[in-house]
């Protein structure tokens, strides 16, 4: 299977296409067909089940356009770019680290000296000097020109901003983890390979967020999970990650539990083991805001493909955030409670002053180390409060710190690309997708023999038996029963049922699984009960 079979095959079969074909598509985006928002469906189910209803994460689905500031502090709008080199000529734009094995790998400087003096790989003419093009997306945010706004390059930055928030929720307890499933955008410079490289993807990730001197350990189920590990020097091995802790290739519990669970998660829909590696990234691919990186790779036809990065951000987002706005974003460390001098807000007093307007200050207020001075926004004006609106007390307070947090990173347009292709078989027969039933889009094949003598009333009748049990199936009724075969199994359908004259007589269907292609007669019942999940 190579990319240009799973293109055509995806588009056939109503998986994914590119999108806005009709004016000529437009690199880096794609639709995704009643096949594919299935398939994709059933790969987030399975992860919501083993991130948020398992481990228990908290969700959270965060607004897509954020604010200048948000994005200044975040260190995107400073670093988050790529080295850009145009052709004069044919005007092609290039990504300067794909021009030069191993430009991935190399600093800015390394890769300037590589590419200069280099011929268009497009027409020959001599490229332009290197520079660097920040990969957000910017709009405006209002009429006009608006405030500035950028569409968010990774859903993260929405859980680091409800931290304060998520951390109430949980009852101001650490550790906990954050999962959120959304769309995020980059405005990758030169986007040729459909779904691997897209400007507008969808993301998986959990921020798992602990004191910074508490991390947790690595769990007893996580230890004994198997992994293809190759760190930042070159070495591989092949080892539990238990093993790959103890011997110092994982640095960190955490990021070997996520290791451990990233492992279990892509090999569950049906990533072959043998087709995935971790691979650490060395400094110079390290993304800004982190300290530690290993990338899940799947291979492809393509070479190693990136479908989930598990990063050490330590506390490079909330320390940022704390820092540049005005809310806390520091946690109370238990057991360090002492006497101390705080200023807290004199209710009466704002009430009396600011009236209906009170109880918007006390919540702007609220996650604030509050000192005289301090500006809030109310309704569109700006009010200083001096130490009037406040006084001081002795409270027992906590040491305040930044929760550092380990992220695993999962791109799902990624993972069901490699999917497809890496669960394709071929018996020179017949070719199929040989997913698990877990990330089939479909459970089952209804196929009445022929649309006469009341056997599509009959499979009509069965679907609806099948999709009141939750077994999610679809109808065919057109073309011979071995064309229909062949449809659902290209597109990875676990069960086909066919309905016949006997159906009529006895009560019994034939059912066929997909990858052995055993065919048994059962009763209906029986054969609903096999195939419901
Ligand atoms: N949050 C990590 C990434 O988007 O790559």
């Amino acid at each position: 299977m190579d990319f240009q079979k799973v293109i055509a095959v995806a588009t056939r079969r109503g998986i994914f296409q590119s999108a806005f074909d009709a004016y000529g598509g437009l690199a880096g985006f794609i639709d995704y067909g009643p096949v594919g928002v299935k398939m994709r469906r059933r790969i987030l189910e399975t992860w919501r089940k083993l991130y948020v209803i398992d481990a228990g994460c908290l969700e959270l689905d965060g607004a897509l356009i954020g604010p200048e500031a948000l994005f200044q502090a975040s260190g995107h709008l400073g670093e988050f770019d790529d080295a850009l080199v145009n052709c004069e000529d044919c005007k092609k734009q290039f990504r300067a680290d794909h021009l030069v094995d191993g430009g991935e790998e190399m600093s800015r400087d390394e890769l300037a000296k590589a590419i200069s003096g280099m011929a268009c790989p497009g027409c020959g003419a001599t490229l332009s000097e290197m520079t660097s093009f920040n990969l957000m997306f910017s709009t405006g945010v209002g009429a006009g020109k608006g405030l500035p706004g950028y569409l968010r390059p990774e859903t993260a930055q929405s859980i680091f901003l409800a931290f304060p928030w998520l951390l109430r929720q949980n009852r101001g307890k650490l550790p906990f983890a954050a999962a959120q499933i959304g769309r995020s955008f980059r405005n990758e410079i030169s986007p040729r390979q459909g779904p691997l490289r897209m400007r507008e993807f969808t993301q998986m990730e959990v921020e798992h967020f602990f004191l910074p001197n508490e991390e947790p350990l690595l769990s007893d189920d996580l230890r004994d999970v198997t992994i293809n590990l190759l760190d930042a020097n070159g070495k591989e091995t092949s080892s539990t990650v238990g093993e790959g802790f103890d011997e110092g290739i994982i640095g960190s519990s955490l990021v070997a539990c996520h290791l451990a669970r990233a492992q279990k998660f892509l090999t569950t829909i049906g990533v072959p083991d043998k087709k995935l590696r971790f691979r650490q990234h060395g400094s110079n691919e390290m993304a800004h805001y982190s300290s530690d990186c290993w990338d899940g790779e799947i291979n492809t036809s393509l070479g190693w493909v990136e479908v989930v990065g598990v990063a050490h951000r330590g506390d490079y987002d909330l320390s940022a955030h704390g820092n540049a706005s005005s809310k806390e974003f520091r946690v109370a460390v238990p057991g360090t409670e002492k006497e101390t001098e705080v200023w807290v807000p004199d209710i009466g007093k704002l009430g009396k002053e600011f009236k209906g307007d009170a109880k918007f200050i006390l919540e702007a207020i609220r996650d604030v180390d509050l000192q005289p001075g301090f500006s809030v926004d109310v309704n569109g004006s700006k009010i200083e409060l001096t130490s009037e609106y406040m006084s001081q007390k002795t409270e027992r307070r906590s040491e305040m710190v930044y929760a550092n947090v380990v992220e695993p990173s999962f791109g799902l347009d990624r993972i069901l690309y490699c999917l497809l292709e890496s669960s394709w078989k071929s018996d020179g027969e017949r070719e199929w997708i040989s997913l698990p039933q877990e990330t089939s889009p479909y459970d089952l094949l209804v196929a009445p023999l022929m649309t006469k003598d009341g056997l599509d009333d009959k499979a009509h009748e069965i679907m609806k038996s099948a999709i009141d049990i939750g077994v999610d199936a679809y109808y065919d009724e057109a073309g011979s029963i071995g064309r229909r075969y062949a449809r659902a199994d290209e597109i990875g359908i676990f069960f086909s049922m066919t309905v016949d004259h006997q159906t009529l007589e006895d009560g019994t269907v034939t059912l066929r699984e997909r990858d052995s292609k055993d065919q048994n007669r059962l009763s209906i019942e029986d054969a609903l009960n096999k195939v419901r999940r």
